[in-house]
């Protein structure tokens, strides 16, 4: 039977190269995103490489709480996910108390509220199918209090942290369904970092910025070997492993260093 994934964010940027590389594999695609003009020209762009793919997607605001039991409705009703990938979010860059205090918070219902709410909502409906895989992505700013990015960092530690937990918490209790968490570094080659305003931001300029490809082969890669957490890029994954061995001023100063803009 042909196997199914519902991509939050699908028809763009890492959730696109995704949905490349899930054709590939030969699975149906179901889509989420804001922008319906957006959703038909990626679809039609897969579809003149993969002519036989399936490809739905809905424009649907996952800001707003009715959204997620339009999706849960409209994906059950189609057979259901083998897997969920909870990829829809965005930044806001600035000084916190500079920022617009609704643009912050819709930032949380998108990056927070709505994964917490897909989760939340198939993971039962995966159990009573016999199994499946949620894959939630957060970023590296999820590991450090990230000045500049100090809202979008915390939805990403809350998505990290939550992630982690509710996958060793689904293990033990002998769950069918994996959850695997998901950490880029700064990806240059997609729309967030122009639609976060962050340009001239050192980090998309830094050796350890990836590309959506890349991020994208690492995620099933990871879902491969059956990981419970991936750092995408191997330049990220080589400073993780050397800033294990840094005092905490040095990661501060480096954090602020890599949000602050070049020049
Ligand atoms: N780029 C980076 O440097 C980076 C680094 C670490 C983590 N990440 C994370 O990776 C994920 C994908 O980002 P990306 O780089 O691929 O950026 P992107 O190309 O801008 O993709 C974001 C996707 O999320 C969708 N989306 C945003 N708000 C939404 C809403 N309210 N309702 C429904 N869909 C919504 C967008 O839909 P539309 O296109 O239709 O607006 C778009 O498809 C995000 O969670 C981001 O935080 C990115």
């Amino acid at each position: 039977m042909t196997k199914t994934v519902l991509i939050t964010g699908g028809s763009s940027g890492i959730g696109l190269a995704l949905s490349e590389r899930m054709l590939e594999r030969g699975y149906r695609l179901f889509w989420v995103s804001l922008d319906e003009a957006e959703i038909e020209a990626s679809k039609a762009g897969l579809l003149r490489r993969f002519p036989e793919a399936r490809i739905e997607g809905r424009a649907l605001d996952l800001g707003e709480s009715h959204s997620v039991a339009r999706i849960v409705q409209w994906v059950q009703g189609e057979g259901g996910a083998d897997i969920l990938v909870n990829n829809a979010g965005f930044g806001v860059y600035g000084p916190s108390a500079r920022n617009s205090v609704d643009a912050e918070q819709a930032m949380i219902d998108v990056n927070a509220k709505a994964l917490h709410a897909l989760t939340r909502a198939f993971v039962p409906v995966m159990e009573a199918a016999g199994g499946g895989a949620i894959i939630n992505v957060a970023s590296n700013s999820a590991f450090v209090p990230t000045p500049g990015l100090a809202v979008y960092a915390a939805t990403k530690a809350f998505v990290r942290h939550y992630s982690n937990a509710l996958s060793q918490e689904l293990a033990r209790a002998g769950s069918p369904v994996r959850i695997m968490t998901v950490c880029p570094s700064a990806v240059a080659d997609t729309p967030f970092k122009q639609r976060a305003q962050m340009d001239a931001v050192r980090t998309f300029q830094s050796f350890t910025a990836t590309t959506a490809g890349e991020v994208a082969d690492d995620i099933l890669k990871g879902y491969d070997r059956g990981a419970a957490e991936v750092i995408t890029g191997a330049a990220m994954r080589r400073a993780m492993w050397l800033m294990r061995f840094a005092p905490a001023p040095v990661v501060r100063w480096l954090t602020r260093r890599e949000t602050g803009q070049v020049g």
